[in-house]
Formats: C-alpha cells, sequence, structure tokens
C-alpha cells in the first residue's frame, strides 16, 4: 500500500484459509469449518487442499505463534463460536494490554515527549466528500477475478493466480475477467438507504487529521513545522486478507503527519526516517531483522513524492508494518478544492507569505506492529532439560510485569504474596498471583506470557524480607527485599 491507502504494490499474502463469511465473495467460504483445528484453533489448509498463496518461509513458526496467541489469550478469532468471521480478530487478555502498550510506547514518543505535535481523535464515520477529495473513491481499488467453477474471488496481481489456475479448486482457464473493487466498506447514515445516505468506514485515520489542519492550528497556536497524531481504527474490504492479523478488514492504525514548509519537506523526510526506525528499535526489535523500502517510480502514487517502508522479516517473507510518506500538499490542496474552505498557512510573523504546506506522513499499524513484536519475541530453548516456548518481550511491552507465587500454601507465604501483588496493582503495574502446581510450571506458564519477571516467596521470606525474583530471559535470580519489590519492577519495566 501507498501513501493514501491507495494500492499500489499490494502483496499476495493468503497464507492462512479464511474460515468464516468471506464478505467479497457475499457467501460462506466453502468447507469454512475445517480450517480450524478444534483442538488448538491453529488455522491449517484443508486436508488435501493445495498451498493457497505463496509458500511461507517458515509456516511451523506462523502455526506456533498463532496457537501461542490462541492457548495464552492474546489473540482469537473473532465470532469464533459461529466458525468466525473472514480475518477479523479479537484481542484477549494479554492482547489488549500488549496492544494498549504498543500504543501507548507510540503516543507517549509522538505526542507526549514533543512539543510540535499535538493529538486528535476524528470520527470513524465522516462526510462522504471527503473521499472523494481524497481519491478514494475512485481509486482505492483492487482488480477483483472470479473462479467460475468455484467461485472463489482473488486479487488479479496475485503471484499464484498469475499462471490461470484456480489456486482453491485447481482449475484452469475458469477466471473471469478481472474488474476493479472498491475497498471501502459501505453504509448508511440515517434511516434510509439510498445513495444519498452512502458513508463509509474510514480507510485510513489520515483523512480525519487533513480535514481539522485549520481547527487544531487554531486552536493549539501550532506553527509549521508542526504535526497532528492520532491513533484508531480503519477498514478495508480486502480481497485477500490472511497471515493472522497481519492483513485484516478492520485494524488500528497509528498516524502522524507532519505540516511542513515546501522545500524543508526533504529534511523532514530524513528526520522521520530516523525518528521512526528509532522508535521501533526502542520496542527491542532485533536490527538484523528490520529494514527500509524504498518505493520505486512504478510503486509511488501519482501524489507521493517519495515514500519508504518499514519492514520486517516475517516467517513469511519481509512485509511492511510501516510507510513513511512525503504526501506533498496533495490532500490539503484536494480539500481545499473540494470543500471550498481555505487550507492555506498564514507565516505569523511574515503575513505576506502563504502556502499549503506539505505533508510528512508516518502511518503504522498498530495491530501489525503487535504481530512483528510477538514473531520477534517468540523463541524455543532449553531449561533444565526441557523445551521452553518464551515470548521474550520487551517489559514495557509485556502485559504482565510480575508474576508473584507463594512457594507453598502456608507458613504466611500466602498472604505475603497477596500483599506485594496489591502493592504492584495500587502502583499500576500489572501483576499476576499464581498459588497453583510446581514453581517449575508456573515459570512455563508466565515464560509463554511473556512475563519478564517472577518473584517467589518462601521460607526465607519469614526470616530475612527478602524474596527471589528471577529473570526470564538470563534465568538469574536475585533476592530482592519484599519491601523494595515495587520499585524494583517499576524501574525495569518502563
Ligand atoms: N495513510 C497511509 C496509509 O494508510 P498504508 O500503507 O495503506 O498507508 C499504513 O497503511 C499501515 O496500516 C500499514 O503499514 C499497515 O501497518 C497498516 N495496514 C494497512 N492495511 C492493513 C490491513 N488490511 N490489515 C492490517 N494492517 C493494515
Amino acid at each position: 500500500m501507498g501513501p493514501g491507502g491507495l494500492p499500489l504494490h499490494r502483496s499476495s499474502d493468503r497464507e492462512f484459509p479464511e474460515s468464516g463469511l468471506d464478505p467479497a465473495a457475499g457467501h460462506p467460504l466453502p468447507s469454512a469449518p475445517h480450517f480450524f483445528d478444534a483442538d488448538d484453533h491453529v488455522p491449517r489448509r484443508a486436508p488435501g487442499e493445495p498451498p493457497i498463496g505463496r509458500m511461507t518461509h517458515d509456516d511451523s513458526l506462523m502455526d506456533k505463534l498463532v496457537s501461542l496467541c490462541k492457548r495464552r489469550g492474546y489473540v482469537f478469532q473473532s465470532s469464533e463460536i459461529y466458525g468466525g468471521t473472514g480475518s477479523v480478530w479479537d484481542y484477549g487478555p494479554l492482547g489488549v494490554e500488549l496492544k494498549r502498550n504498543v500504543k501507548d510506547a507510540w503516543w507517549n514518543a509522538m505526542v507526549r515527549a514533543r512539543d510540535d505535535i499535538e493529538g486528535l481523535d476524528a470520527a470513524i464515520l465522516m462526510h462522504p466528500r471527503v473521499w472523494e477529495a481524497s481519491g478514494h473513491v475512485e481509486g482505492f481499488t483492487d482488480p477483483l477475478i472470479e473462479c467460475r467453477n468455484c467461485h472463489r474471488r482473488f486479487r488479479a496481481d496475485q503471484e499464484d493466480v498469475q499462471e490461470g489456475q484456480c489456486p482453491s479448486c485447481g482449475k484452469r482457464g475458469t477466471f473471469t475477467e478481472p474488474r476493479q473493487f472498491n475497498l471501502m466498506f459501505k453504509t448508511f447514515m440515517g434511516p434510509v438507504e439510498d445513495e444519498a445516505a452512502t458513508v463509509y468506514l474510514r480507510p485510513e485515520t489520515a483523512q480525519g487529521i487533513f480535514v481539522n489542519f485549520q481547527n487544531v492550528l487554531t486552536t493549539s497556536r501550532q506553527r509549521i513545522p508542526f504535526g497532528i497524531a492520532q491513533i484508531g481504527k480503519a477498514f478495508r474490504n480486502e480481497i485477500t486478507p490472511g497471515n493472522f492479523i497481519f492483513r485484516t478488514r478492520e485494524f488500528e492504525q497509528m498516524e502522524m503527519q507532519f505540516f511542513v514548509e515546501p522545500g524543508t519537506d526533504e529534511e523532514w523526510m530524513e528526520h522521520w526516517k530516523e525518528q521512526r526506525m528509532a522508535w521501533v528499535r526502542s520496542l527491542g526489535i532485533r536490527a538484523e531483522k528490520l529494514r527500509f523500502h524504498e518505493h520505486g517510480p512504478d510503486e509511488l502514487a501519482h501524489y507521493a513524492k517519495s515514500a519508504f517502508d518499514i519492514e520486517y522479516e516475517l516467517p513469511f517473507g519481509w512485509q511492511e508494518f510501516e510507510g513513511i510518506h512525503n504526501r506533498t500538499d496533495f490532500d490539503l490542496r484536494r480539500h481545499q478544492e473540494y470543500s471550498g474552505k481555505k487550507l492555506e498557512y498564514v507565516d505569523p510573523v511574515d503575513r505576506d507569505k502563504r502556502y499549503i504546506p506539505y505533508v510528512i506522513e508516518t502511518s503504522a499499524g498498530a495491530d501489525r506492529t503487535a504481530l512483528i513484536v510477538l514473531a520477534d519475541a517468540y523463541r524455543e530453548d532449553e531449561v533444565e532439560g526441557e523445551r521452553r516456548v518464551v515470548l521474550s518481550l520487551h517489559p514495557k511491552l509485556a502485559p504482565i510485569k510480575l508474576a508473584v507465587f507463594p512457594l507453598v500454601k502456608k507458613d504466611g507465604l500466602p498472604e505475603l504474596a497477596a500483599r506485594l501483588h496489591g502493592d504492584l496493582r495500587e502502583r499500576g503495574i500489572p501483576s499476576f498471583y499464581d498459588d497453583s502446581g510446581s514453581i517449575g510450571k508456573r515459570y512455563r506458564r508466565q515464560d509463554e506470557a511473556g512475563t519478564p519477571f517472577c518473584a517467589t516467596i518462601d521460607g526465607q521470606t519469614n526470616e530475612d524480607g527478602t524474596v527471589t525474583i528471577r529473570d526470564r530471559d538470563t534465568l538469574a535470580q536475585e533476592r530482592v527485599a519484599i519491601e523494595g519489590v515495587v520499585e524494583w519492577v517499576v524501574t525495569r519495566v518502563v
């Protein structure tokens, strides 16, 4: 996808078959129920079915990650008890915390830590003219083909349909001619369901920022250069969603538009490339798994001067999870034209200096960022001869920061552990109390959940008031005074 969400270099990514309804097809997908394994809910290909889409580089890692997410309550399939909804996912108790931590880290870095960026929370439903001005009504399309034999629908530019063979039923020469399919979800505003009442679920959050440019400028008293940031849901009726939470029909974006004087845009582009990569690294993502991809001339949107994706090497190849785009003055100019309202910036010092600002956009997916955080953190190793699955999440992203275990359910240890758990909660530190099973089992559960530290209250606690804190990654153990545990954790998880 290029700036503005207009389809530019959409890759085929149907590694995992969908279950449930496919809105593009408008009917339940054939064999939908068996796409999910009843035991562990790892999406699988139907038995005997040919691979759908490009072969993955490492299907098994993705399967394991999806299985772990289900098992530990990170991500569930939407409406699972009804067989699931096509490529829509729900975040469970741990997943919602992880994603919230990703969004908080972004908001802190982009809004709270800077004087030159203001926050915004624009509505999902906007005036339909917005999407005419932005070019989405006309151009936010993918080429769609249908197999006349099995009625499955595909994107015509998908690699695995290029040879003319249906990846679903295997028949050749059964595809219809491509037609352009608009990816925006339509609905109706008010009680009348006709063309005049049509509104769209926004396919990107950016337009809410453009149409509020003057509002924010005048109320915040910012001067150019400055930015507006927001986090919110976006919707795209993707023809080929897939790869778990990588490409979905409902997702969240974290977007920032930085308004600059024309002529300074290239400098700001460099600034934002650096800043955004540094932020991704601050989440603990391995450097060797990250790279920039510069859009070539054939990938660039007609209004984009330049664009860079930040890509991560997922098990199914290098994939974009954030784009940094020089959108020039395209959007503000179009909104000025379509709304009839002046969207110029007047320099407060030299009032003869007026211009429509250029925009450097940073556009990240919250779900994709959560996915790369999970994929990067997934490890398997061996501890004391036992295989261990561990999520080495950065402590600031981990849903639970410290798990508290009383070694035994007697001698006052549960009471001490419960008090520590309560103290942590009071300080807003997510903590988990667990007194069931062996200590080894309790460690394993927390390792899979990504909890960076576990504190065990044992016999020695009664003697000298210390607890053992064990580090998830190094397995190192240290004795810490129980009274100092809250501070010990606070300094390590922010
Ligand atoms: N405003 C610019 C824009 O929307 P984009 O490249 O289309 O650009 C930006 O989208 C980011 O939004 C992507 O890098 C990705 O992280 C996320 N995104 C886009 N489509 C998505 C989808 N179908 N599912 C999940 N995330 C998506």
